[in-house]
């Protein structure tokens, strides 16, 4: 999805890092409790060290829904992690994005025509009312409306266990109502999905990959009625890069080495792996493990980078030794944080991140039966 971020003026881009660190510093001494800074584990550590709060985008959602005292809350992460926060802060508070170009494109391979086309198309094949539509939390508020509309939930990599549990009636469920159908439609990323899935006891044979550019997602009837989970062909591209291959290697020169990855990698490189789960669960993880360990991580590089200076006493590397940041957590910058704070202080808000009351009450509904979940 496009979105118009303004050029930054010379005075912020020219600027020396020191200098913007300075400002960035001082704005927040000025705005005080006025401002809530939060920051996404994938952030760079200079913008990093100036978060409130650091979290995984589940956290990060629980923690901006108990400021309600914070007129500003700056999101120093990705567009559809703004968009939650507004949608979960009370109507005096407002979201503001350092970039507007900081989205995610794992989140924009699913729009809501297209999920509001399959879901019509599957109408007329199987009984909607047994089939409970979840939505991973990197997605657009509208794709939460339609969640919220459908009696189905959100899910982030640290609870999807537990929602999709919920959406199946399966044992050990959260007594919250709703859920109890025979058929979960996920989206938009089939890995976070089906690893789920697997990690509840299903089979490959239980789910089906649906393409939103095929009509009935490319399926026959038959799959559409035998599937137990139909899993909308998205992916996050910065995870995708981490394969079978880079496992085996680093376990051929690492013997007793440690393999931790996020659910959103491929399945045969979650199976490879010893330990799997969202970034917050990296960092225990990586905590965890005695020192000397070797440690290979799958997932974005500076929240690798970051544990491995954490860590002196343990080895922490990528494990693709070529590495790939997420390009659009990367856009936010000092230079960006410092433009919004400055603004705030000359009473500018800019680049506020607002979702329509009319798509944010749906959306509510799935973000809480989620935090209700789990
Ligand atoms: P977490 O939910 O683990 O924070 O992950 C968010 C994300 O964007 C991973 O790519
Ligand atoms: Fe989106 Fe992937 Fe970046 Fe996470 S790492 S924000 S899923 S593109």
């Amino acid at each position: 999805m496009i979105r118009l971020q303004t050029r930054l003026p010379d005075d912020y881009t020219r600027a020396e890092p020191d200098d913007l660190a300075a400002r960035v510093a001082e704005a927040k001494r000025r705005l005080g409790e006025r401002l809530v800074i939060l920051g996404h584990h994938y952030q760079r550590d200079d913008v990093i060290t100036f978060a409130d709060a650091r979290g995984d985008s589940f956290g990060l959602s629980r923690y901006a829904a108990t400021r309600q005292d914070a007129e500003f809350v700056v999101f120093c992460g990705v567009h559809f992690m703004a968009e939650s926060a507004d949608i979960l802060t009370a109507s005096h508070q407002q979201v503001l994005l350092p970039d507007l170009n900081a989205g995610c494109s794992m989140a924009d391979m699913a729009d809501e025509e297209e999920v509001e086309q399959l879901w019509d198309e599957l109408e007329g094949v199987i009984d909607l009312e047994r089939v409970v539509p979840v939505t991973y939390m990197n997605s657009a508020a509208s794709l939460k409306a339609f969640v919220g509309r459908h009696g189905g939930a959100v899910c982030t990599s640290s609870n999807a266990r537990a929602i999709l549990r919920w959406a199946l009636g399966l044992e050990g469920a959260a007594p919250v109502a709703g859920g109890r159908g025979d058929k979960v439609l996920f989206f938009p990323d089939q890995h976070l999905g089906r690893n789920t899935g697997f990690q509840l006891g299903f089979s490959g044979g239980d789910m089906r990959v649906v393409n939103p550019r095929l009509s009935l997602g490319g399926l026959e009837e038959r799959d559409a009625k035998e599937a137990t989970f139909l899993l909308w062909k998205g992916h996050c591209s910065v995870h995708q890069r981490f394969s079978a291959d880079q496992v085996s290697a680093f376990r051929a020169s690492q013997p007793g080495g440690i393999v931790i990855v996020h659910p959103e990698c491929a399945h045969e490189v979650v199976e490879l792996a010893d330990q799997v789960g969202s970034t917050d669960y990296i960092i225990r993880a990586v905590d965890a493990a005695p020192a000397g360990s070797v440690i290979a991580v799958g997932t974005e590089i500076h929240l690798v980078d970051r544990l491995a200076k954490e860590h002196p006493d343990r080895k922490v590397v990528s494990l693709d030794p070529l590495v790939c940041p997420c390009s659009t957590m990367s856009r936010i910058d000092l230079p960006h944080l410092a433009w919004v704070l400055d603004g705030l202080l000359d009473g500018v808000v800019r680049n506020r991140i607002t979702v329509h009351e009319t798509v944010a009450a749906s959306a509510r509904v799935a973000l809480e039966r989620m935090l209700a979940i789990a």
